[in-house]
């Protein structure tokens, strides 16, 4: 299977978000090469998209696995020039324009915190948001994105399979990559242009898959039970422990207790 540019292209409708793209058959992480051409100046909104991503990158270290030909993988590159307290806006806003898109195939997507897409309960996708702060700003951002697309279940390595699924098992239908591509692409941007940040995090909380439940979190090496009960402006997360209001900059929602 080969990344096809014509219906990608005639579908896109942004300004800046894909107008270049760089595409390779197979690649280590396109988050990485995103780095290099970071290095080399490549311009705002550049996308490099891979079929074969040999070592995925997800976050705290851990391994994102894909099929070839059978995945979305991809990274966007952005110079924010933002304040750095709005790292985490930028991956709650793309989890956002990829439920955006899945909702337009009628699949209704949740997120997890800080931002997993999950379909029925089950992981389908992940984000990797990775940036350089210089001189108090947000220089440099690359914002990697891995959705499970058409694999069947047996795909999966057999330790992870009951927890996760693709477009394909839940809906059954054969999805094109391409265009699930332009889709979440035209989102974004729409989202990242969009200044409303209040009504953005409450988006967010609407689409929530674990809003005023018990989790279990996991913070560096502990892990602490509460009530998650929402975000604060600038999208941290707020957790009640014990009766008092706790918030958390960085850490993983590692259960939640439905
Ligand atoms: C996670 O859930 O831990 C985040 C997974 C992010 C995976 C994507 S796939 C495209 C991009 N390149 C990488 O190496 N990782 C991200």
């Amino acid at each position: 299977m080969m990344f096809n540019l014509n219906p990608y292209k005639e579908k896109l409708s942004t300004d800046y978000f894909g107008q270049t793209i760089q595409y390779y058959p197979k690649l280590d992480s396109t988050n990485t090469k995103a780095w290099e051409l970071v290095s080399e100046n490549t311009q705002n909104g550049t996308v490099v998209i891979t079929d074969n991503q040999l070592k995925g990158r997800g976050r705290q270290s851990n391994k994102w696995i894909s099929t070839p030909g059978k995945s979305l993988t991809f990274s966007v590159i952005l110079y924010p020039n933002a304040p750095p307290n709005k790292i985490n806006l930028y991956s709650l806003i793309t989890g956002l324009a990829i439920t955006d898109c899945l909702n337009e195939y009628d699949i209704q997507a949740k997120l997890k915190w800080p931002n997993d897409i999950l379909i029925n309960g089950k992981k389908a996708g992940g984000i990797l948001c990775e940036s350089k702060i210089s001189g108090g700003v947000i220089k440099s951002m690359v914002i990697g994105i891995g959705l499970n697309v058409n694999e069947r279940i047996e795909e999966f390595p057999e330790v992870i399979r009951k927890n996760v699924t693709s477009l394909m098992i839940e809906n059954g239908k054969q999805y094109q990559i391409e265009l699930l591509l332009t889709n979440i692409l035209n989102h974004l941007e729409h989202r990242i242009k969009n200044k409303e940040t209040n009504l953005q995090l409450l988006d967010w909380e609407k689409r929530c898959a674990h809003l005023n439940q018990t989790v279990t979190f996991r913070s560096g090496n502990e892990n602490v039970t509460g009530v998650f009960i929402g975000l604060s402006s600038s999208g941290q997360a707020i957790i009640v422990i014990n009766n008092k209001e706790v918030i958390f900059d960085s850490g993983e929602i590692v259960d939640i207790d439905y």
